[in-house]
Parts: structure tokens; sequence; C-alpha cells
């Protein structure tokens, strides 16, 4: 899959835009979010706009997941010495539809399309069942923190899950 492929049911994980400010900063300020994040402080919109357009100049990995055109979650992979932290989220009207597990799907199979060297980390607040599930779910290895789950996955068990997955 390319990024920016529309796929036949209607997905499609495109690149960010400039013009994604406003709904970024909308679901990043939302309640839910920022309680099951590691920094849970509401930001304002210049800070917002500052961040968003630094970011836009450097940042290689961070998607829109879009059902039918419609944006409906995003998705972001900071790669820091071999490691890429995942940061996602489905939008709050979107919840509960399975689009979680989507977006980390297709945001993997690009990234190993790309990279295959990256391994994958997400960290995970104890009362966030829904995304413990989603990882879980993905293949990932779990590992308990004191206060997060930590998931970890290598472009190796990435292919090897993909393979018995098309062996069927
Ligand atoms: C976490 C989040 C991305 C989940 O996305 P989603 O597409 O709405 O996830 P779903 O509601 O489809 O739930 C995923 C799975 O968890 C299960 N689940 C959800 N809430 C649950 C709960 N409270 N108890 C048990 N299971 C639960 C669902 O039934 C589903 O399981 P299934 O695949 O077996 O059916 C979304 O809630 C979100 O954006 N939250 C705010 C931001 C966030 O937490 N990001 C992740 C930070 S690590």
């Amino acid at each position: 899959m390319k990024c920016g492929d529309v796929l036949s049911d209607g997905l499609n994980l495109r690149p960010v835009n400039f013009d994604d400010r406003k709904i970024l900063f909308e679901w990043r300020n939302d309640s839910l979010t920022r309680k099951n994040s590691l920094h849970t402080e509401i930001v304002n919109w210049e800070k917002h706009c500052q961040w968003f357009e630094k970011i836009l100049d450097t940042h290689r990995l961070f998607f829109i997941l879009e059902d039918k055109y419609y944006p409906v979650g995003q998705v972001r992979i900071d790669i820091e010495n071999g490691v890429g932290t995942v940061n996602y989220s489905i939008a709050p009207d979107k919840r509960g539809f399975g689009y979680g597990k989507i977006i980390l799907q297709l945001c993997e199979n690009y990234l190993y399309e790309q990279q295959p060297s990256i391994s994958l980390r997400g960290i995970v607040k104890k009362d966030n069942i829904a995304s413990q599930k989603i990882f879980l779910s993905l293949n990932y290895a779990e590992k308990e923190d004191d206060n997060y789950f930590v998931y970890e996955k290598t472009a190796l068990s990435h292919y090897k899950i993909k393979n018995a997955i098309s062996r069927g």
C-alpha cells in the first residue's frame, strides 16, 4: 500500500497537511485524549500552531485516516534511536467502530515498507482498555510498568504475522 491510496472500502491513510491544523487542535484537546496522554494539560491555539508548523516541516510520519473522505483519526510516529513511538487518536464521534485498530495497522504497513529497521512502541495508561486491546490484537508484545503498559513490535514480527495471515 502506498500512502494516499484509497482502499476499496473507502479508507485512506493520507499525510497530514496545513488544513488539518484545526481538526487536530480539536482532537488534541478532547477530554479523553488529554486524560489518556502522558501530558494531560490543554494546549492553546497559539502553541498548537507553533508546534504544528514545526512538525509539518520536519515530520514524515504523521497521517490522517479518512473514511470516504471524512477524517476519522490521526496517527504519528516519532522516531528516536531506531524506536518509533506511536501517538494516535480517533475523533470523539467515531470511537467504538474499530478505527483505532485500522489506523495503527495501515500506519504499520506503511512504515515497514519504508523503514523495516524500526521497532514500534506504544505507551498506554492502565485504565485505557481500548488501546491495550488494540495493541494486543495487533500482536505487540506487552510489558507492564508501574503506571503504564508498554507495547513493542519489530518489523520481523510484523512480517511473520502478515505472512501467516496470507498463508491462511
Ligand atoms: C483508544 C482509541 C484510539 C480506541 O479507538 P476505537 O477505534 O474507538 O476503539 P474501539 O472502541 O473500537 O475499541 C477497541 C477494542 O477495545 C474494546 N473496548 C473498548 N473499550 C473497552 C472497555 N472499557 N472495556 C473492555 N473493552 C473495551 C472494544 O470492544 C474493541 O474490542 P474488539 O476489537 O474486540 O471489538 C480511542 O478511544 C481514542 O481516540 N481515545 C483517546 C485517545 C487515546 O487514548 N489514544 C491512545 C493513546 S495510547
